[in-house]
This record gives structure tokens, sequence and C-alpha cells, in this order.
């Protein structure tokens, strides 16, 4: 008897064990190649594991949730991760290998991961709409100042535009400019900006920016963040960029860093809550209209913080306001369509600036995949069609847009060689994704790139005298890091495209919506590229980052302690 119990036994355990089954797969991530394990059990997928990566900040939190989606619906035709479109596809490319022999029958058609809860009216202190840096910096801030906070993302992740972010932050005077040796002041900070802005930036904001900027790194090294590098952005006397080591971009360090702090402060962040209305009483915000999964629900507040970026990704929306950017490409992630804007405008807020509208110089010809101005600010050259320069590269990016438009084609090649990208990590990215051309000489290049070979050669020989010198007499650029030298030498083809709203929301130094009468709307708070003013006519590269933090963590300081009064 016992022994026939004994042979059931493993009989039953051969069987569950021969029914799960594990396969590998690899895919291209952004990168690099994303390797997986996945579990089969009884022609489904019961499990997914990531065993080998390269990405970075967020998209690795990409991963994830593509993988639950693909777990939930067993299906591959789940929706790339807005911002983490590679490393989205390289993971769908990774499973789909894993499986191909598997006998899987996976379902066809997208299948959202089902809501399981129903949300309820309810109530807390603050409300913070958006989680891109700003939303994040508001949120922390606010729970840390006492305030029961509630963080709403439409997105099905946070992160925003932030998570585009690549250069670095701008800010002056810092421990971290202290420590290379360089020399920089508030001052010089605000009068670079200003003079960049066009003059048009409003100088208590920007004076509040400037003078706040060596805080806020401060801040964001205290919560986790990578920030030991300095270096060259358009528009700046001194080396004031700063970035993570090895020149890895910014955005994703800093999203990963701010939601790690508010997981851990035990913030509940609802992703795919979608605000579409700021409820008033008698001119005071009370609270939000939320739409989720179909339905509504009221978060009842004593505050809102406004943080949902500017308006960059609304084609529309940025030819009504600036007609002459009809028809132009965007770099912006596709949830920056300004609806935030127009929820404060109903709610009684003003806005200020908002035809002034920027274009980045470098992104990748008829693609919105941006090039980072570090690039440039790292040795690399503009050049047209003829081999030749015909711009200081690090001039304001409204200057060398409208140089590279006067050229012929429109568009203009970037060109650096192995010791640039050795020095910045984000070019990886791009080679990556196929978005740079490489040849062992500058003559093959220029061949491969349809440029005047003979001219090209002159130009970065002439270049590289200005490096040894020291000076560049031609165009005078400030920062002339490393001779282009040694092979293999890059080129992208780049033109330009809409890259952030300078115009948006009216607000004052305590980040405090005002109306068009310069009264607050009580109650109602906003940060980041939903507002306006700072930036002036034209935005500083740099200055995004420090914007959203600044301003976010005002935002949410002070909303905290209006609630008290
Ligand atoms: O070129 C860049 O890395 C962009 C930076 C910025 O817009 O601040």
């Amino acid at each position: 008897m016992f022994k026939k119990i004994l042979l059931m036994l493993s009989l039953v355990s051969s069987m569950a064990m021969a029914s799960k089954e594990e396969f590998i797969g690899s895919g291209k991530g952004y990168n690099g190649d994303i390797k997986v394990k996945v579990s089969v059990e009884d022609k489904k997928i019961s499990d997914i594991e990531v065993i080998k990566h390269e990405e970075s900040g967020f998209t690795r939190r990409a991963m994830k949730k593509i993988s639950d989606e693909i777990l939930s619906s067993q299906s591959l035709d789940v929706d790339n991760i807005a911002g983490a479109t590679y490393t989205s596809e390289g993971l769908k490319e990774a499973v789909g290998k894993a499986i191909a022999s598997s006998g899987v029958v996976l379902n066809k058609g997208v299948k959202k991961v089902a809501q399981t809860e129903e949300l309820k009216d309810m109530e807390t202190d603050i409300v913070v709409v958006g989680g891109g840096g700003a939303g994040l910096s508001a949120a922390i801030a606010a729970k840390e100042n006492g305030a029961r906070v509630i963080l709403l993302e439409k997105m099905p992740m946070v992160g925003g535009n932030t998570n585009y972010a690549t250069g670095g932050i701008n800010a002056a005077d810092t421990s971290v400019q202290k420590k290379l040796g360089i020399e920089d002041s508030a001052e010089l900070y605000y009068n670079d900006t200003m003079k960049g802005g066009k003059n048009l930036n409003n100088p208590t904001l920007l004076k509040k920016l400037t003078e706040e900027s060596k805080h806020a790194i401060d801040w964001l090294i205290s919560k986790g963040t990578d920030l030991t590098e300095v270096s060259f952005s358009g528009g700046q006397s001194v080396k004031r960029i700063h970035r993570p080591t090895g020149g890895k971009a910014v955005g994703p360090v800093i999203v990963d860093a701010l939601n790690t702090t508010l997981e851990n402060m035990g913030v509940e962040t609802r992703t795919n809550n979608k605000v579409v209305k700021i409820l008033t009483e008698n001119n005071k915000v009370t609270g939000v209209l939320v739409e989720n999964n179909g339905k509504e629900y009221k978060i009842n507040a004593k505050a809102v913080v406004m943080a949902t970026g500017g308006f960059g990704a609304n084609a529309e929306m940025v030819a009504e306001n600036n007609p002459n950017l009809k028809g132009f490409g965007t770099t912006n992630n596709p949830a920056i369509t300004g609806e935030g804007i127009k929820l404060v405008q109903e709610a009684g807020g003003d806005v200020v600036d908002m035809k002034e509208i920027q274009t980045h110089p470098t992104v990748v010809h008829k693609t919105p995949n941006m090039i980072t101005e570090s690039v440039r600010g790292e040795g690399a050259i503009l050049v047209n069609r003829d081999g030749k320069r015909f711009i200081n590269e690090l001039e304001t990016r409204d200057v060398v847009s409208k140089a590279e438009l006067a050229q012929k084609g429109k568009s203009a090649f970037l060109i650096f060689d192995q010791q640039t990208r050795d020095n910045l990590s984000a070019i990886n990215g791009y080679v990556n994704k196929g978005l740079t051309k490489e040849a062992n000489s500058l003559s093959e290049l220029s061949k491969m790139i349809g440029v005047n070979s003979k001219e090209l050669e002159k130009t970065v020989a002439r270049y590289n005298k200005f490096v040894k010198d020291g000076k560049d007499t031609d165009f005078n650029k400030k920062g002339l890091p490393r001779e282009i030298l040694k092979a293999p030498f890059y080129a992208i083809e780049v033109s330009p495209a809409i890259h952030h709203t300078m115009g948006g929301i009216r607000i004052n130094e305590n980040a405090e919506v005002l109306d068009k009468n310069g009264n607050r709307v009580p109650g109602l708070y906003a940060a980041g590229e939903i507002t306006g003013g700072v930036h002036g006519g034209n935005r500083i590269g740099g200055n995004a980052v420090t914007d959203i933090i600044v301003f976010g963590k005002i935002a949410g300081e002070n909303a905290a302690k209006d609630i008290k009064k």
C-alpha cells in the first residue's frame, strides 16, 4: 500500500514537473540585448523573468509592466510604454522568441489589464496631478511637510517628459561645482538665462530658480540621484549642467530616485487616473474629478498641485499658439498634450507667453529622437552638406535651429569621434538604436552621408587646431573639450523639432496659480512645464530639469503649509 502511494506521488510530481517548461529568448532593447526566461504551463505563459539587460532607470520598471501585461493578457499585442518604446519592443521580441517553439497559444489583440477595484469618492489633503519630475518633487515635499498626498498620473507609468531628459540639470554655485573647481554664481546663471530667454523671462521667477538651484542639486543627491559631472550646455558662460557619472541620461535617474523615495514614504500613486476637472466652490479649489477605466470619481482635497507638463506633443495647440511652427515634429512624450493648462484656465487661472515655443536643433531628421546637446558640449560639430561649420554649436537653441533651417536640405550633420562617445554614455543608446552612421575615416563617413569629403576633412582639421589653441576664431564656441581624432567617426543627420513650450499657467514665486488680475486662485498650485514665464522667449538647455525640481518642491511645500493655516 505504502509503495503504491509513493508511486502515485512520484507520478503526480513528475506530471507536474513535465507540465512546466522554461524557454530562453532575447530581443534588442534601448541600451543592448534583453534576455528573458519564460515559464510555460499548460500551453500558457506562467512567468517571465528578465535574466539579463542593460536598460536603465524607469525603463526597468517598463519591463516589469510589460511582463505583467503579457502575463495577464496572454498576448504580445500589449501597448508599448510611452517613453520606453525600444525597451517595450525588445522585451516583447525576447518573449516572442522564447516561446516560438513552446506550443503556447497567444490571444490576439490588445487586452488591457483588468481594473481590480472600482475607485470611490475619497478625501485627502493634497492631490498632485502629473507624475513627471515636478509632480514627484511636489508630492515628496508635501509629504515631508506633513500632508496626506495622492499623486495622479494619466499614463500607465510615472515619469512623463522627465523620462526623456538627457543632458542634465543646470545649477550654480553648487557643492558639485565647488568640488570640481568651477566658479559660478546665481547672478551669472541669472544673467545667462535672461540673455538666452531674450529678456522675456519673469525676473522674480528666474531669481527664485537661479538662487534655489544649488539646493535642488543637494536635495536630489540626498534622495539618491547620481550627479557627479558638470559640463557645458548652450548659452552658458561656465560649466553648469550637472549629470550622472559617465554622462548617463539624467531624466530616468531622477525619476527612479524620486519615485523610490515616494514609494518608501508610502505616498499613494494612481497611474491610469486622469483628472478631467478641477473642482471649485466660491472660487476656492476643493478637489478634482478623476476618470479611471471609463468611470469617474471625486477626490476632495484642500489643495491641488498641477504638474501635467506643457503641450509640445499637441500639434494643433502648438500651431494655434504659434502658426510658424505648423507641421514641425516633436521630441515630447505623447502624454504632453496640454489639457492640464485648459483645466487650470477653467478653474480661473491665467496663462502667459503661450506663443513662446522652443525647437531643439539636434533631433534625428524626420524622427522624434532628440540627440542631447551634451554631444555638442562633449566635442561634436555641426556641418552642412558642403562639409562646413555654419554656427557656434553651443549657441542657444533658437539660434542653432534657425541656422540649420537656412542650410541646403534644411538639416545638418553632427560629427564626432569615439572619444566623445567614450565620454558620454548616452551616445551608446543612439548607436544601439541605429541612429548613427559610423566609419573608420572621415572620407568614408562623408560618402555615407553625402557631404563634401575634402571640405569635411579641412573643417575637422581646422576645428582640431582651435581645440589645441583653446580658441574657436570662426564661431567662438565655448568649451572645446577634445579634438575629432579617434576612429570610428560618427555622423547623425539632424533638424529642429518642437521641444519645449515656455508659455503656460501664470504663477508667482510661491508656485501659486494667479488669475487675470494677478490674484491667487486659492488652493491651486502649478509647477514645471505647465507654467509660463520662467524661461522667457527661449529656454536654456538643462533649465527644464531645474525648473521642475525647484518649483515642484516649492509647490509641494507651500501647499502643505497653506492647508495648515
Ligand atoms: O539636449 C538636451 O539634452 C536637452 C536638454 C533640455 O532640454 O533641457
